[in-house]
């Protein structure tokens, strides 16, 4: 496997329940993403990384019947179980791609994707790559996260150590976990047009804080973390760690931010 090719998050079908979780937090963010870049009916969209396929789904909701979109990822896990789930969406269809090697022989209206950049060696030599597959006047819309700021309005014992796990997993597997404030910078090295860009997070006090989703991304590191004996499992109580961050903030009257999302878009020349 090349290195462009790793990811650290795993290619199983408890990845692909994951990412399904993830996506009832961002996939509102993202559809007001697409909406505003301009994702209409009747497009051709290719979904880079498409995981478990939910932005699949959000491009072909706006394209409607006439539009097209193909949804590629390099996990065959993934793409069997999203082709499976999304069986009665016929204008969605699936295929094995390598984002390091794409060359699909064909250009689209527009390329989307959310939270793939992050996860790639080169996501400028992607970008380019890309670019060659946009008709001209296409439209590029990416979507990525930042994990870089201050997660919530109080620092507690157990955010922290969450926090510096994540953040640990992300940079010892060489994640870029700053991508989304990166992505303006990584457009212009592609060489495209200067990017409009956009800002959304989930975020919540008391049982509205998003701590669920920092577990989530913790959860699916943690075999990672284990292997290189940063973490074991049973003395984290996975089981019970959103119930104890959530408790934890509530005493505090915390604010707790999901991962910050940034939206980039721009047309072709
Ligand atoms: C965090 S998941 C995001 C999935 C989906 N875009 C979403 O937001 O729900 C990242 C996805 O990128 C895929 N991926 C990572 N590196 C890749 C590569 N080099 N080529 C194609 N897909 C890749 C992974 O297999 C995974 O499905």
């Amino acid at each position: 496997m090349t290195e462009q090719n790793r990811y650290v998050l795993g290619e199983s079908a408890g990845e692909h329940s994951r990412l399904r979780d993830q996506s009832v937090v961002f996939d509102p963010l993202t559809r007001q993403l697409h909406n505003e870049a301009g994702i209409t009916a009747g497009m051709s969209v290719l979904d880079i990384g498409t995981g478990a396929g939910d932005v699949a789904v959000i491009a072909a909701d706006l394209v409607g019947p006439d539009g097209h979109v193909l949804a590629v990822d390099r996990d065959r896990i993934a793409l069997d179980g999203a082709r499976n789930r999304l069986r009665h969406r016929p204008e969605i269809e699936f295929a094995e791609a390598d984002l390091g090697s794409l060359a699909l022989g064909r250009q689209f209206d527009a390329i989307v994707g959310r939270a793939v950049l992050m996860h790639l060696r080169s996501p400028v030599e992607v970008l380019e790559r890309l670019a060659q597959h946009l008709r001209p006047g296409g439209l590029l819309v990416m979507h990525e996260l930042d994990l870089s700021q201050d997660w919530a309005s109080v620092e507690t014992p157990l955010l922290d150590r969450v926090r510096q796990l994540v953040l640990q997993a992300f940079e010892t597997f060489g994640i870029h976990s700053r991508l989304g404030r990166d992505l303006f910078a990584a457009f212009r090295a592609a060489g495209l047009p200067d990017p409009h860009l956009t800002l959304s997070a989930p975020v919540g006090g008391g049982a509205e804080a998003p701590s669920f989703g920092w577990v989530n991304a913790l959860n699916a590191l943690l075999p990672y973390l284990e292997e290189q004996g940063i973490v074991n499992a049973d003395e984290l109580g996975v089981d019970s760690l959103t119930q104890r961050l959530t408790d934890e903030l509530d005493a505090e009257d915390a604010t707790l931010l999901g991962p910050v999302m940034y939206g980039a878009y721009c047309r072709l020349g």
